[in-house]
């Protein structure tokens, strides 16, 4: 299937900002309980050893995606995860900042293709990257580059028609099932998932545009080795069990 770059009702500045909250702690809650990164932690395992860095840099955290997770797993290895967004979702930070020390967060706008130096450590983009076009992919390699930071990208999702099928079928039955468990707990989250569905609806959208604009991983790799060929880039598909996970690491040689 050919990469089609349609947009997302979340790249939209007309999304109301408690919407784009419900949508995207969706994707943590889901992210979290069936703990679909777990094959990322050795990669960041792996390059925290590589670079002597004790420091990551989340950009398009969404709803704070598996930052709990990453916090708990590679407790010797990191000392600090800093979640930033576009659109910060700064009540699912606050929540996750108060669960696990290790987590802090920005509350003003972080746009990925154009982070501020003074961010650093790795930066890791989880389940975000094709929100970006090819050039905009490459200048975020780039600027990881410049600013001297090793840059790790996840996306457990594939431009596969199972996928786009998968989505359609069950995400509106998950939310129906788990809307309640979701945290922070917000009336407007249930009114939005029972009453007028619009969170579903539009995450269901989404899931499916965004798994038509997914990268393959060799298509981010050449991206990647195009833009910076001065790092060293990795790439590939970890898996874990029925976990599997495409990636791409670019580190300073
Ligand atoms: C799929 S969602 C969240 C993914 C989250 N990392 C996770 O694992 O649950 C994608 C996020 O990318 C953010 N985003 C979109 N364009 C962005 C940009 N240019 N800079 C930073 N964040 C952006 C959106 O606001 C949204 O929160």
């Amino acid at each position: 299937m050919r990469r089609y770059h349609f947009a997302e009702t979340e790249d939209k500045k007309w999304l109301p900002g408690s919407i784009r909250s419900y949508m995207v702690d969706y994707l943590r809650f889901m992210g979290e309980i069936l703990d679909v990164y777990r094959p990322s932690y050795e990669i960041i395992r792996k390059l925290c050893r590589e670079t002597g860095e004790r420091k990551i840099t989340d950009l398009c955290s969404g709803g704070g995606g598996i930052s709990l997770r990453l916090a708990e797993e590679l407790k010797d290895e990191i000392d600090s995860i800093v979640l930033s967004d576009l659109y910060p979702n700064t009540d699912s930070f606050r929540y996750l900042a108060s669960r696990n020390s290790k987590i802090s967060f920005i509350t003003e706008p972080v746009d990925a293709r154009d982070v501020p130096d003074s961010l650093k450590g790795i930066r890791t983009i989880y389940s975000s990257i094709p929100h970006f076009s090819p050039d905009e992919v490459k200048d975020i390699f780039r600027s990881s580059f410049t600013s001297s930071n090793p840059i790790a990208v996840f996306e457990a999702a594939e431009r596969k028609i199972s996928h786009l099928l998968v989505i359609l079928i069950f995400t509106p039955i998950l939310f129906f099932l788990f809307t309640p468990f979701i945290r922070p707990f917000r009336f407007g989250r249930l009114f939005f998932t029972y009453v007028f569905p619009v969170v579903p609806v539009l995450t269901t959208f989404d899931g499916i545009v965004s798994v038509l604009r997914m990268y393959k991983s060799e298509e981010l790799l050449t991206l990647a080795k195009e833009s910076v060929p001065e790092y060293r880039w990795e790439g590939g598909c970890i898996r874990d069990g029925m976990r599997k996970v495409n990636y791409v690491t670019g580190r300073a040689v």
